[in-house]
């Protein structure tokens, strides 16, 4: 499901692994030797340098940037949230910055308490500007702090859009068009000459090894050592990952999983418990109840640093950190008409095996009662006036028309359970089973359409970080819709643009293959993702749950000792309630299904009536299988992987469907006494509202088809079993094989997937 854009609310704690990594250089201009990145897709330089005293709270910094940067900010915490902020402009041959601060995503407020002083190196010319500045009070602030001693991460925030009034301080602006980040290693950034620099002269010069501009190097850890061979190397613990080692692991093959995060729920070692779960050593993963603060942290370690996109980058992948709405599949997600190879349509005995291992439920509070339902009364009594009926969804899977019923989950004995509770436990008890994490894939080692191993940015897992197969061993990709094509792109694997902008990445075209054995696959291509629309509503009834703001610091009491007590209540439950279907024929003669999802609060609300914030509700409309709009997702020169064509509503049919399913769901209001739409509230229609809506706040996080499955290389990324055209022993199995949207949320249809592919890949003659 999805909540909003993602603006900085993804950068990350320290972890393993940075696109960049700040290192020291020479300002030619100043002969300053900053500690610093230069971004590689926008060219802007971030630099930083510390007194030698560890009781200093100042540093100097510096932005050099082209003109095309209208505002530069820099997050010294890594994330939007509770960080101190520093944004810059140029406004004429003047630089204008501000100390800022957000407490949500929304425009930061001016923040006092840091003084920030332009040094007389700054400039403004024909092509750059360039800010360098004393920055006083600004090792701690509010929730945070800069250890001199420790590592940190920086988040960058460029835009290419002017802010409101150039000439003051505290205009607004709009949210920056690109982001990125970079780790810090604060001891590399202090400098002896440091009141040289305030003077404003270089002072003793710097060793000759500092080069003269900013690079970027990869950590590796630990001694070389010897590698082990495998018979298969599963790369990613997301849910595609984790059915796949499992099941070859069941088979007795010698299995080697890689994630590039650490753990998520307790079980698996996560620490991450909110205070008043700390008894029960119960982490924000595990607690139902936790989903939606998983979006308002300041310390969101879990989304992956590299796309603009919330993706899990953490055991479990999209599973530890998901609204866990679990349908098992419908015989149309497999269907020729969702674009499957006719072999794949007979899902059962798939599906069979992965409910006998993860069953789903739509009474997750362990004492079997439903808990916050006023959400779900209230849309039943809507629905009712358009010829709904009430089904469990799951006992139903094939009925997706005009049916509601309370929303399933994969949730076991109230707390998250999914893939790593299940198969991810069985795999682990297997000798022949060897899971590592924090460890970062960057390509498969290929010597032309055989692989022979991956190459990781961990030495101690092999020379160079590179671990080999078995004979006929085989590799298997499920690094997920972002992670997949990129360790595919750095392989020589897809579209030829894709594959040159790896080679204007030096760090990466160092281990590309020559272009004699380039393959040319639609990687990326045809992808789709539900574009969703919010309406949020008041009713008396309802009760909000003061839009989940406490349950991480300071939950309602009772609910949080029930939780504790027994793993029921309010906490064992996600925040959807109830989810809808309707099926729709559109004007092209294709059939596109509707699906709502209900919850008590909402995401934002932007209305101009009074209302009662403790009464708001949210219906999120989904449309799904059958849509014709297709994006494209690649990666820029940094290695970011992004949306290079948006996928939602590219396609007219799908726009008037989903207006038209709008219309619906709202047409029966009058049958439901006290029920008020306030977003979009009677200033405005459906069709205004869609209209107006940015298209980045549709994405539901639910992207498939971007190594989609075919039965051509032209048009398609893997073969009926999974492997990549034109390789020995190279497959995937995770949701970018899917080719088109399944009708629910798709990690059930995923998981079937992942089990008929791993037994086609087991069954596949050739194999170790
Ligand atoms: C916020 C959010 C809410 C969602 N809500 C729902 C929902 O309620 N119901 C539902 O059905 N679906 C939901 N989804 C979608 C669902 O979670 C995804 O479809 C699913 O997780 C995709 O699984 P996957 O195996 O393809 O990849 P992922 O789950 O993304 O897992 C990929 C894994 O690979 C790892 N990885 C990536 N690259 C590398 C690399 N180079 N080296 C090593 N490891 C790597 C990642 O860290 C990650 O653990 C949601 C998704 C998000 C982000
Ligand atoms: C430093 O900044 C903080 C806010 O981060 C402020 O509360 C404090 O007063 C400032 N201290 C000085 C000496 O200005
Ligand atoms: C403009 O400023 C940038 C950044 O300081 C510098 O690299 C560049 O050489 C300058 N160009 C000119 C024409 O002075
Ligand atoms: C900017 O806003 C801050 C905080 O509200 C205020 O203290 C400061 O005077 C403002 N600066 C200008 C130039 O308006
Ligand atoms: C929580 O974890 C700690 C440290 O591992 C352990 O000592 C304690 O027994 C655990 N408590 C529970 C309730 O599992
Ligand atoms: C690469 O493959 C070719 C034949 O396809 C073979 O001759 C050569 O030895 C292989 N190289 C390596 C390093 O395996
Ligand atoms: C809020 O709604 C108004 C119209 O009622 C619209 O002009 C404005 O752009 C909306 N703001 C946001 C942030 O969506
Ligand atoms: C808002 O709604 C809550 C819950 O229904 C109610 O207790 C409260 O009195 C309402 N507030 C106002 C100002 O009407």
């Amino acid at each position: 499901m999805k909540f909003k854009s993602l603006l900085l609310s993804l950068l990350p704690l320290v972890g393993s692994v940075y696109s960049q990594v700040a290192a020291p250089y020479v300002d030619s201009g100043n002969g300053f030797v900053f500690d610093g990145v230069t971004d590689p897709v926008h060219s802007v330089t971030y630099g930083i340098v510390l007194p030698q005293a560890s009781t200093s709270t100042e540093f100097i910094g510096e932005f050099v940037a082209p003109n095309e940067a209208q505002w530069i900010g820099l997050a010294l915490g890594g994330a939007m949230i509770g960080n101190l902020l520093l944004v810059a402009w140029p406004n004429g041959n003047k630089i204008v910055s501000s100390p800022r601060y957000a407490t949500g995503y929304t425009l930061p407020a001016a923040y006092a308490g840091p003084t920030i002083t332009q040094l007389p190196s700054s400039s403004v010319n024909s092509t750059h500007w360039k800010f360098v500045f004393r920055c006083q009070n600004c090792t701690a602030w509010n929730g945070g702090s800069i250890d001199p001693s420790g590592t940190g991460v920086f988040a960058w925030a460029f835009s290419n859009v002017a802010v409101d009034d150039p000439s003051d301080p505290n205009s607004s602006f709009a949210e920056h068009t690109d982001f990125g980040f970079f780790g810090i290693n604060f001891p590399d950034a202090q400098s002896s000459n440091y009141q040289n620099y305030l003077a404003g002269n270089a002072g003793t010069p710097p060793p000759t090894s500092v080069p003269s501009g900013p690079s970027s190097t990869t950590t590796t850890t630990g001694p070389t050592a010897t590698a082990t061979p495998f018979d298969y190397i599963v790369v990613g613990a997301g849910p595609g990952g984790l059915v796949t080692a499992d099941r070859l692991s069941e088979a007795g093959k010698k299995v080697l999983l890689l994630e590039r995060g650490g753990p998520s729920t307790a079980e698996t070692g996560g620490t991450y418990d909110a205070t008043w779960a700390k008894s029960a050593n119960l982490t924000k993963f595990d607690v139902p109840g936790l989903f939606e603060t998983l979006f308002t942290d300041t310390n969101p370690f879990w989304w992956c640093k590299d796309t603009n996109f919330f993706a899990g980058c953490l055991l479990g992948g999209g599973t530890s950190v998901n609204g866990a709405l679990y349908w098992y599949p419908n015989s149309r997600d497999f269907s020729t008409a969702s674009g499957w190879p006719s072999s794949w349509s007979n899902h059962q005995p798939f599906t069979d095996k992965l409910k006998q291992r993860l069953p789903s439920t739509d009474h997750p509070s362990a004492d079997g009662q439903r808990y916050l339902e006023q959400s779900a009364t209230v849309v039943q009594q809507l629905l009712s006036g358009q010829g709904y009926s009430q089904i469990t969804i799951n006992d139903n899977p094939d009925s997706k028309d005009h049916v509601f019923g309370f929303s399933a989950f994969d949730f076991l004995n109230g707390q998250r359970a999914g893939p790593v509770a299940t198969y991810f436990e069985t795999a682990l008890a297997r000798k022949n089973f060897v899971y590592k994490d924090n460890v970062l894939v960057t390509q498969v080692i290929r010597n032309g359409s055989t692989i022979l191993g991956v190459r990781t940015n961990d030495n101690t897992l092999g020379p160079d970080g590179i671990v080999p197969l078995n004979p006929n061993g085989r590799v298997i990709l499920s690094g997920g819709s972002f992670g997949t094509p990129r360790i595919l792109f750095q392989s020589g694997i897809g579209p030829t643009d894709m594959l040159q902008t790896v080679q204007s990445n030096a760090q990466a075209a160092a281990n590309l293959p020559p272009q004699s054995e380039w393959i040319d696959l639609p990687v990326g291509q045809s992808v789709s993702d539900n574009p969703s629309i919010n309406l949020v509503f008041t009713h008396p009834s309802i009760d909000a749950y003061d839009n989940w703001a406490d349950v991480w610091s300071n939950p309602r009491p009772a609910d949080a000792q029930q939780y504790l007590q027994s793993r029921s209540g309010v906490l064992a439950g996600a925040s959807p309630k109830l989810n809808f279907w309707r099926a729709y024929g559109g004007s092209d003669g294709i059939t596109r299904y509707a699906q709502g999802t209900v919850r008590p609060g909402a995401a934002s609300v932007n209305t101009s009536v009074a209302y009662n914030a403790s009464e708001i509700f949210t219906i999120t409309l989904y449309l799904s299988n059958g849509i014709q709009s297709r994006g494209r997702i690649g990666v820029d020169a940094a290695l970011n992987a992004k949306a290079l064509v948006n996928p939602w509503l590219t396609n007219s049919v799908d726009k008037t469907v989903l207006l038209q399913a709008l219309h619906d769901v709202t047409s029966t209001m009058k049958n439901v006494p006290g029920l008020t739409m306030i977003t979009p509230d009677n200033t405005m229609t459906l069709e205004q509202y869609v209209a107006a809506y940015d298209p980045a706040t549709m994405c539901s996080n639910h992207w498939v088809g971007a190594a989609k499955m075919g039965t051509s290389s032209s048009t398609a990324v893997v073969d009926e079993n999974a492997k990549v055209f034109n390789t020995d022993n190279l497959f995937i199995v995770d949701a970018s094989i899917i080719p088109s949207l399944p009708i629910g949320n798709p990690q059930g249809v995923l998981m079937s997937a992942a089990e008929q592919a791993v037994s086609r890949i087991l069954a596949l003659a050739g194999g170790p």
